[in-house]
This record gives C-alpha cells, structure tokens and sequence, in this order.
C-alpha cells in the first residue's frame, strides 16, 4: 500500500484530501452518505464571533461547468458553533480546522485564543478571501493587511494556522510572502472568483445580493496556474483547491507543489467525491509504483 500521509508542519493527515471550507457544513449532514472517517480533514464552514443570517436569496446559480455562492458566511456564531456543531465533529477522528472571519485583526486574534482553549480543533483557517461579505475590499487583497492578520492571530494561537487566499488578486505570490511573514504555517487556495448571472427575460442579476463567488471546474486552470506561483514563491505548504472534481485534477495540484488539495463543489454533484479522489489517488501511485505521495508533491517538470 503506498503511504498517502502528509505533513503540513505541525498539522500530521493520514492522506491530503480534505473537504473544503463552506461546502461540507460541520461533517453531520454527510454521515450516513460519506465514510466520513476516511478524510484526510474537515474545514468546517467559515464562523465568526456573533451569528451570521448570511446574504438574501437566491444565494447558489449554477454556470456552465461552475456555480455562482453568495451565501454572506451564514453561521451559529463561536458560541453555537462549539455548544451544537463541534461535539458531533470531535467524534468523526479526524482532524477538525475551523475556519474563521472578522473583519478586523483584533477579531480574528479573540476568534483564535477562544479556539486555542477549546477541544478538537487542530488547526484555524483565516478566511480572509470571501467575496461576499460587501463593498469593502478582501483582506485578502492587501498584502499589509494579509500580514497583520496573521501576525495578531499568530501572537493569539500556538494551533497550526492555514491563511486562505484569494485568487482575486494581480500577484498571488506577493500576497502568499505576506501571509508566511505574518506567521502562517500554511497557506491554502484559491476561494472563489467574484463573478456574476444574469436573467435577461427579467433584467435582473441572479443572486439576490448581485455578485457572488465563481467554483467549479470553470475555474480548475486559473487555480492550478496560481497554486504553481504560490509554489514557485514561498516555502511553507500549500493546500490548493479549486474546481477539483476528480482524482487526476487533485494529482495536478500535488504535482504543480499542494501538499495536500480541498474538494469543494464536487462534493454538491457528488457526496462522495473526496473518498473516491483519495481512492484514486492511492491507485495511481500503485500504478506507477510510487511508495510516497510525497514524491509527487511539486514534481512537475517544467525545466525550472
Ligand atoms: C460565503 O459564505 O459567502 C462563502 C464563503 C467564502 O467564499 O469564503
């Protein structure tokens, strides 16, 4: 059996594939489709200090190849999230990452501590790259800002932090440096693309709050190609992610340097997709006799 385990610095999976954020709830919705068990980890819907009722219907559209979210980080807030969502995902035996959000640095630093203090959770992903959240520019966008969130939620927490970037940017790798100076142990990419539908019989855009985030595999080629100049950029891991629909797509990512890859919208066609990527996965590297994943992890032959 070749050995699919990743480290992605302190945080130890027993394969890379893991579910990604906003896109799996908080795992209970999929026990009885899913061997929820078999995951390499799940990121749980992105939470935030005070419950969120998220942004007005319509908030999903679905595009050629692709689907249009807009759902504005609807969540039980820290409080409900630990007292009705994390006891069912403490017992999966995984490991669970939280995904948060605020809108200052400050916040994101309490978010952390609180979680730091709480059970079952190995790692915090900073979802600073939600395209929905309104008119104010993504942190995600700014690589100043991108280090001051990390570093106040680096001085906040000692848990591994996964800093989640936007592909809505003019230089990925900038964006990346800043996010392992603030003292990210990991990066992961891409969110989703702004994006927009329109009905033409009533004039009218699609989703109720106008704009929303493009994923699928519409978007599987931009997301590789800026998981490569992440790469190619800074040293930490990546998780990459983006349009991810089988277990060919998931081996670009580890090949262009992900250490581990996150399947989103393919959970929505099919429940099941990450267990049979993981399946695939394995079933490659026996093909090819590889004994490591992490012998294909960057391996792409581009002549650099
Ligand atoms: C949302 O809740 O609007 C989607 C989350 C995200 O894109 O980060």
């Amino acid at each position: 059996m070749a050995d699919l385990s990743v480290s992605l610095g302190k945080l130890r999976l027993s394969n890379p594939v893991l579910v990604a954020s906003g896109t799996f709830g908080y795992g209970e919705d999929y026990q009885d489709l899913v061997s929820l068990k078999r995951l390499g980890a799940l990121v749980t819907k992105t939470i935030t200090l005070k419950k969120r009722e998220g942004n007005p219907a319509p908030r999903i559209v679905e595009t050629y190849q692709g689907m249009l979210n807009s759902i504005g980080l609807e969540n039980p807030g820290f409080k409900g999230f630990v007292e009705t969502q994390l006891p069912f995902m403490r017992k999966i035996g995984i490991p669970v990452i939280v995904s948060i959000s605020a809108d200052k640095a400050v916040q994101f630093a309490r978010l952390a501590r609180a979680l730091s203090r709480t059970a079952g959770v190995a790692a915090i992903e900073l979802n600073i790259s939600c395209p929905n959240l309104g008119k104010k520019g993504l942190i995600a966008q700014d690589a100043r800002s991108v280090y001051k969130v990390v570093k106040a939620t680096r001085r906040a927490t000692k848990l591994p932090i996964i800093t989640k970037l936007s592909p809505n940017v003019t230089d990925i790798g900038a964006i990346a440096k800043a996010a392992g100076k603030g003292g990210s142990d990991i990066i992961s990419l891409v969110n989703t693309y702004f994006a927009m539908a329109v009905d033409v019989q009533t004039r009218t855009p699609k989703l109720g709050s106008i704009s929303g985030g493009l994923s699928g595999p519409a978007i599987k080629p931009q997301a590789l190609w800026m998981v490569r100049q992440a790469y190619k950029a800074v040293k930490i891991p990546i998780i990459g992610m983006g349009g991810i629909m089988n277990a060919q797509d998931a081996l670009e990512f580890i090949v262009c340097g992900a250490s581990a890859i996150a399947v989103g919208t393919a959970t929505f066609v099919d429940p099941q997709s990450a267990t049979k990527i993981i399946a695939g996965i394995e079933s490659y590297l026996e093909e090819k006799r590889i004994p490591n994943l992490k012998k294909v992890i960057g391996s792409l032959k581009d002549g650099k």
